[in-house]
């Protein structure tokens, strides 16, 4: 037993056994109570806190998570057709400082068998490429999704266009999905333009503006009236403020930061996955900075460019104090991944509902649904 086991995401069995067996939870769930008064596109929600895309593998996970008080829900990036994810193992722990948004190092190691000293502490790489069931099947699932959540919460369906060799084809294939997304009654969708683990095509479209902007732009006349995000990876300065200019007049709102894309290595220097992963992305406590960074500076261009784009702040959050940090730094929004993985009671913290654990204990193996 270890800080492993205190994560809903069995880290120990592929993707589609936590998607069959998960989420692993059995814990109690003390009662709160609904109160939308945050604004969030449009809305009311009851809080500015949410997990963002990647947790919710399924309505699972969407239920557990919406009783666990997380009010901004986004269902994990489906794409147009089935999509196998990566092997196993997708996620190991990383021992590593504060990662620095202008200096991040050149490699980070994940020691085996180390453990991390607390889930507060926790960073991981994560490695699954997007998979995706077949849309019949996560459609079905969507409206299932909506049906579990509570007033004053809302779900996100995130989406990713398959690049097959042209930009033409991508831009139609987001088209495709998102509309798919739209069917299934998604209530807003995120465009998902970033994934460290897919080196090319769709998962570098956030350092390519030109495309970003042509992608947001045929989208959101497709799925005219829907409210459209866009997932972004570390981005920074000039180049921030260019993909910014490229998608504000399309989309409502920027969420960042997705994972940090890095060399993880074992000890003996041999990437860490897989021979073949020479690169994953790298998140939860160590990356806070980067996204804190990332959001003050889409604040101070939102600002002076007068760009009409919500920001929304992700990265490292994993106690109260990290989601308040990212309110007072200019994000409307804050989400939380790798925290609420191993901490499910964060927004009940949050919220006062629950004083902060401090003897975490192992969750059971079995799912509450
Ligand atoms: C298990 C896991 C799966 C993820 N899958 C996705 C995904 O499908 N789409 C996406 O946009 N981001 C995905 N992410 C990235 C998260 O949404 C988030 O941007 C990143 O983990 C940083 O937040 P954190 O430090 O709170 O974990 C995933 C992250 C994790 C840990």
């Amino acid at each position: 037993m270890g800080i492993k086991d205190t994560s809903t995401y069995n880290m120990e069995k592929d993707y589609y056994e936590n998607l069959q067996e998960g989420p692993r939870f059995m814990g109690e769930i003390p009662p709160w109570n609904s109160k939308p008064s945050f604004p969030f596109i449009g809305q009311r929600l009851n809080s500015p806190l949410g997990i963002p895309a990647g947790l919710l593998l399924d309505s699972k996970w969407v239920g557990l998570y919406a009783s666990l008080g997380f009010d901004i829900l986004a269902y994990k990036t489906v794409r147009s057709h089935q999509y196998p994810p990566h092997p196993w193992p997708n996620c190991l722990f990383v021992k590593t400082d504060m990662i620095k948004p202008h200096e991040p190092p050149t490699q980070l190691v994940a020691p085996k068998d180390w453990e991390p000293p607390s889930p507060r502490r926790v960073t991981i790489t994560n490695s699954f490429g997007m998979p995706s069931l077949d849309p019949i099947r996560w459609q079905d699932d969507v409206e299932k999704s909506l049906g579990l959540l509570k007033e004053g919460q809302v779900l996100i369906v995130s989406v990713v266009g398959t690049f097959k060799g042209s930009q033409e084809g991508l831009v139609e294939d987001f088209i495709r999905v998102a509309s798919m997304a739209s069917e299934a009654g998604a209530p807003i969708i995120e465009l998902n333009f970033s994934c460290p683990n897919i080196t090319e095509g769709e998962g570098t479209i956030y350092t390519d503006p030109p495309l970003a902007g042509w992608i947001a732009r045929e989208v959101s006349k497709a799925v005219k009236g829907i409210p459209l995000l866009v997932k972004v990876g570390l981005l920074l300065g000039q180049d921030l403020d260019t993909l910014m200019r490229a998608i504000a007049p399309w989309v409502q709102g920027v969420v960042g930061i997705n994972s940090v894309s890095l060399a993880v290595v074992n000890e003996e220097g041999k990437p860490a996955l897989s021979p073949d992963r020479k690169t994953s992305g790298v998140c939860g406590w160590a990356i806070r900075q980067c996204g804190l960074t990332f959001v003050k500076e889409a604040r101070t261009m939102k600002e002076k460019e007068r760009y009409e784009l919500a920001i929304y702040g992700c990265g490292g959050v994993t106690e109260g104090e990290h989601i308040r940090a990212y309110l007072k730094h200019g994000a409307q929004a804050v989400f939380t991944c790798t925290g609420a993985m191993f901490n499910p009671y964060l927004a009940l913290e949050y919220k006062g509902v629950m004083e902060p654990q401090t003897n975490h204990k192992p969750l059971n193996y079995q799912s509450p649904v």
